[in-house]
């Protein structure tokens, strides 16, 4: 049920805070250790190679589960569109092991690969919020989202709950193979579900910034480098779905190749600048955005932010920032969409779980 909500998506947005410190509870046991089934534990540890396939926002939140299993674990981390991967199968390595994530576990196109390693004699391991789903009850293994149930077609509260069970698993698998690490993530979750409630808390604020760029355009960019790049990906994702804007994400090193050609009087660009190594370069990329016409706007984070930037995140670890900067795109979407009378909860032509191919 809404209860007092207009629309199932924003309460979703609202319950992101509440579905993060659920999963610190469900992944630790009383010793404050990682709780994990010992199997995945094991088939982590015995794998050279992840392979992940996802689609739509699920596969957003492989690009960064990536990030997490490669800077943490140390292992190799693929990720691939579902529908596309058995057009071109990559060459596997030795001892694969394919991490299925899907909101919903019924998503066709993901089916069908595992369908496919499965008779390869792959293991496999389901990231769902439906533990009783074909993707779950068909892999090996599951992980559970706890993100409760996700009514919005534009999926919100997964997205966040996929990257953090993401970062767990990968703390796990880095201690279960003795890799020191300088990152407690239940602890660096702890502090993310408190900033999501300090964003959650400035809809107003949000909704100012959609209605001042979004209410009339036609298109808009999203511009990011490293991590705040995916992020963009996720946030031209959700304004395209509910809002229909032309929406599109782009790394801010590639505007020069092609893409800068787009930029007109007014064309509004939403950079993310989230990330201190890459914070010179993507302020650089505004101003030639901006030298051409652009209404940009600047999302960055405290201790990183300058005057003039339309809104700032507080301070997370590094690579936790996509769940945190994600929220004032979901809500400046939303907002997007609701100036625009579009139906937020059912867009067009979509919906909540796609199970042909
Ligand atoms: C985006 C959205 C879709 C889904 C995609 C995968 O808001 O809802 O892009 O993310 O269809 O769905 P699941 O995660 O259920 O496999």
């Amino acid at each position: 049920e809404k209860g007092t909500y207009p629309h199932f998506m924003l309460k979703e947005i609202d319950e992101q805070p509440f579905v993060i410190r659920k999963i610190i509870q469900e992944y630790q046991n009383e010793n404050d250790e990682i709780k994990l089934d010992p199997e995945i534990r094991q088939a982590m540890k015995d794998c050279d190679r992840i392979y992940i396939i996802a689609a739509g926002t699920s596969y957003h939140a492989g690009l960064l589960g990536k990030q997490f299993i490669e800077k943490l674990a140390n292992i190799p981390v693929e990720v691939h569109v579902a529908s596309e991967f058995s057009y071109n199968m990559p060459l596997l390595s030795e001892k694969p092991l394919f991490v299925y994530i899907s909101q919903s576990g019924e998503t066709a196109d993901s089916r069908s690969v595992l369908v496919q390693t499965k008779e390869l004699g792959h293991p496999a391991l389901t990231v769902t919020n439906v533990p009783g789903s074909t993707l779950s009850r068909e892999a090996d293994y599951t992980m559970h989202l706890h993100a409760g149930p996700e009514i919005a077609v534009a999926s919100t509260k997964a997205y966040t709950a996929q990257m953090a069970v993401l970062a767990i698993l990968a703390v796990d698998t880095a201690r279960a193979k003795d890799i020191e690490l300088d990152f407690d993530p239940m602890q660096e979750l702890a502090i993310v579900a408190t900033a999501m409630e300090a964003l959650t808390d400035q809809k107003e604020k949000l909704e100012d910034l959609a209605s001042e760029y979004l209410s009339t355009t036609r298109n808009c960019f999203f511009i990011g480098r490293g991590i705040d790049y995916y992020v963009g990906l996720e946030g031209s994702l959700k304004l395209k779905e509910i809002s229909y804007i032309q929406a599109e994400g782009f790394a801010g090193g590639e505007l020069k190749h092609g893409t800068i050609a787009l930029i007109e009087d007014g064309t509004p660009v939403i950079a993310l600048a989230t990330q201190e190594n890459v914070n010179y370069s993507i302020r650089g990329n505004v101003q030639e955005v901006e030298a051409r016409g652009a209404n940009s706007m600047i999302i960055s984070m405290e201790g990183l932010n300058k005057d003039g930037d339309a809104f700032v995140i507080p301070q997370v670890h590094d690579l936790m920032t996509p769940l945190v900067s994600v929220i004032p795109l979901q809500l400046i979407s939303y907002y997007a969409a609701l100036h625009r009378d579009c139906d937020v909860d059912k867009p067009r032509n979509l919906a909540k779980s796609v199970t042909v191919e």
